[in-house]
């Protein structure tokens, strides 16, 4: 018979170890710093098996906050990702407290991935977060003086303008309707709280689920059933609503989502949207407006200014629209610190999406030239500069660095890349081209860092870096940087700059 491998007792650093580290064993750690994605960092250091090898394990603990000791249970022992989440609390944290949301609780067996900060105080979760970017900029050397203090909300709670609840399996439900647990693609959530959605969120996704389970349609699964999602977005004064499915409902499933939506919102956008992603073929993505308006719209305060946006479904749009004005007002800050060295009237807004930077720069600049990918977030950017009454705002739909061949080179730019961060192409046309100031707008500290560091190599000065905490709870963070190079710039190669052409 096999003999078995369960360890005899609870072990801590400095013992010996019959073997490594096994899902299921528990070991006593001391939390001492936090990774990327939130979760408390800690490490045993023993010594392991026959051979007596001295060895140091890290374990990814969920809700582990730095200056708790625990006790750990091990939930993925692969060698490169050592996961755990806490079996006991043996001496909390000055930093923990106890989570508002009981779906963040740090010791059910599942919990919602939403808020992997949610055990930390507000104040402390800004300081971490702060701290994580400045030894990023450390290892990338790179100045961590010049970031500033963390702006955070005043009251972190309902701050998401959008969230996409999954249809999936549930505990209690025939169909379940929440966020998946970290780690499980059907299993959702049953939702009785969510401390960052949207206020009408929990009533939205009870009446949604009953609307489900009484429409006789299964949830998706590999390639059988319908259901996938729901997105709702919620507005100062707009709601818009879009069902994801994988096949065309019958007309009277249909008729009674509408009436249910309608029963909730008043005049709600509705969209129906089928989407197919299988392996080897393109994704089928196919929206049909069903009623109410075609756009979603939102109000962004800037420096005491209202600005109002329509979005098209599938456009992007920041999820905290409060903080969204903080951050635009930071971008204006950023701008106001470079317009002495280089007074310009020209500006160009890289990766604009639904043109919200370019309509708030338009009332500072003559000329505002933004660019995007997605047709449908250029033509919506079109539309809100009208809106908005800005008139020197020029949209063009292409690829990033096709502007440097379009149009002539401004001193100052503004970039707000996706998470993957400007392309190579893009950073070596701005640094081959008279560009002399940058805001770099980023929501990835690892891209962005990456992107600093080819900067500062060729010239540019990293003056200012402001975080902007647009995602409580989470370890998700953005950031304005003021870059500046001094002029005149002499370079002859590559050409890029249509000022050399
Ligand atoms: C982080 S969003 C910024 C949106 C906008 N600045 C805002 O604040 O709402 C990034 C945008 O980059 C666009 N994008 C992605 N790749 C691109 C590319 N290669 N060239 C131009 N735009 C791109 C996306 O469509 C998206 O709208």
């Amino acid at each position: 018979m096999k003999k078995s491998t369960k360890l005899d007792q609870i072990y801590s650093s400095g013992a010996y170890l019959p073997r490594g580290p096994r899902f299921g064993d528990i070991f006593k750690i001391d939390i001492v710093d936090i990774d990327e994605k939130g979760k408390g960092l800690g490490y045993l250091e023993v010594t392991v098996g026959p051979q007596k090898e001295e060895r140091k394990y890290t374990f990814a603990v969920r809700s582990g906050v730095p200056g708790d000791v625990v006790e750990i249970l091990v939930t993925n022992s692969n060698r490169k990702k050592r996961e755990a989440r806490i079996h006991q609390l043996i001496k909390a944290s000055p930093m923990r407290i106890r989570p508002e949301c009981s779906h963040a609780d740090p010791f059910a067996e599942r919990s919602c991935g939403g808020c992997s900060l949610q055990s930390i105080d507000y104040d402390n979760q800004r300081v971490l977060k702060e701290n994580f970017l400045k030894k990023m900029f450390k290892n990338r050397n790179l100045d961590p003086s010049t970031i500033q203090t963390m702006q955070g909300m005043a009251s972190p709670r309902y701050f998401r303008n959008k969230m996409e609840i999954n249809f999936g399996e549930s505990k209690e439900f025939e169909i379940g309707l929440g966020m998946h647990p970290p780690g499980y693609h059907y299993e959702v959530i049953d939702h009785e709280t969510c401390l960052i959605g949207p206020k009408p969120m929990i009533e939205f996704i009870e009446k949604v689920r009953a609307w489900a389970i009484a429409s006789n349609l299964e949830v998706a699964k590999r390639e059988e059933g319908t259901l996938q999602a729901v997105g709702l977005r919620v507005g100062f004064e707009s709601i818009a609503i879009e069902l994801i499915v994988s096949h065309e409902l019958e007309t009277e499933q249909v008729e009674t989502f509408t009436k249910l939506v309608n029963s909730l919102f008043e005049n709600p956008a509705l969209a129906i949207t089928i989407l197919r992603a299988k392996r080897g073929t393109p994704t089928l993505r196919k929206s049909t407006h069903i009623c109410g308006p075609t756009t979603w719209r939102e109000t962004i305060v800037v420096r005491g200014k209202s600005y109002d946006f329509e979005v098209t479904p599938g456009a992007f749009f920041q999820t905290n629209s409060i903080q969204t004005g903080v951050l635009y007002e930071n971008i204006l800050d950023a701008l106001d610190g470079l317009a002495e060295d280089a007074p310009t009237s020209t500006i160009w807004d890289l990766y604009c999406g639904t043109g919200t930077i370019s309509c708030v720069l338009g009332s500072y600049f003559q000329n505002v030239i933004g660019i995007d990918i997605v047709e449908a977030s250029i033509a919506d950017a079109a539309k809100n500069a009208e809106t908005n009454h800005v008139t020197g705002c020029e949209f063009l739909c292409a690829d990033a660095h096709e502007i440097f061949q379009k149009e002539n080179v401004p001193d100052i730019i503004v970039v707000d890349p996706p998470r993957a961060g400007l392309s190579p192409k893009v950073i070596s046309l701005i640094c081959s081209s008279t560009i002399t100031g940058i805001i770099y707008v980023s929501c990835n500290p690892k891209t962005l860092v990456r992107d600093l560091q080819l900067f500062q190599d060729e010239q540019f000065v990293i003056e200012n870096v402001q975080p902007v905490d647009m995602f409580p709870h989470t370890f998700h963070m953005e950031n304005v940087v003021r870059l500046r190079r001094p002029k005149p710039v002499q370079k002859d190669e590559p050409i890029g700059a249509a000022r050399f052409i």
